[in-house]
């Protein structure tokens, strides 16, 4: 089962580091690439770019023209369609229905109000907690939930650099064939 996000209405001056966490956060947590929709803002590809160069894996961050295209081509290529709002079915209650149908999946995720035709597309309106939070935790808490605590243990191929997990300090080993500098 493989998940794309969705990140809508991006503002470049407000949502900057904002986007680039949805971004960091989906790619530790297992999904495999990122659109934004809003404002074309190189730095967050850019961010997201020496974090794969450094750490490793193909997290994608894809600036798209219409949202409602791509959901609509997601929904085409049989793909679930899961909003995340603070007004949807807790995830508990659906989990198990997401997991055992095993579609992919696009996961919506907003910035300022998300317009009714986003409700209305989704296959999904998913609530991680019904009181006003973050885009940043609900995403995290959904991937965790969905892959089952899979970022703990994750591999990431062709990294330059792995941390090797210590009680106390810091340890970081450069892969083997690897030019970091
Ligand atoms: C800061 S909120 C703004 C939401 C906006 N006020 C609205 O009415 O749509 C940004 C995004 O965080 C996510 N979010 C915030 N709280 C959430 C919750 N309790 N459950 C699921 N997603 C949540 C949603 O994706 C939302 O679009």
């Amino acid at each position: 089962m493989k998940v794309e996000i969705l990140r809508l209405f991006h503002r470049s001056k407000r949502d900057k580091r904002v986007t680039t966490h949805c971004g960091l956060v989906g790619r530790a947590f297992g999904a495999s690439g990122m659109y934004v929709y809003g404002d074309r803002d190189e730095k967050v590809l850019l961010s997201i770019k020496k974090v794969n160069e450094k750490w490793g894996g193909d997290f994608f961050v894809e600036f798209v023209d219409s949202w409602k295209d791509l959901i609509k081509k997601s929904k085409e290529d049989g793909k679930s369609i899961i909003n995340l709002t603070m007004y949807g079915i807790p995830l508990p209650e659906v989990l198990e229905e997401i997991q055992s149908a095993n579609k992919d999946i696009l996961v919506i995720i907003g910035s300022e109000k998300v317009p009714l035709e986003v409700y209305l597309l989704s296959d999904y309106n998913i609530s991680i907690g019904n009181q006003p939070h973050s885009e940043i935790a609900a995403l995290a808490i959904f991937l965790d939930r969905i892959f089952n605590g899979s970022e703990f243990y994750r591999e990431f191929k062709d990294a330059k650099l792995k941390i090797v997990p210590q009680e106390k300090g810091k340890k970081i080993i450069q892969l083997k064939n690897s030019d970091f500098k």
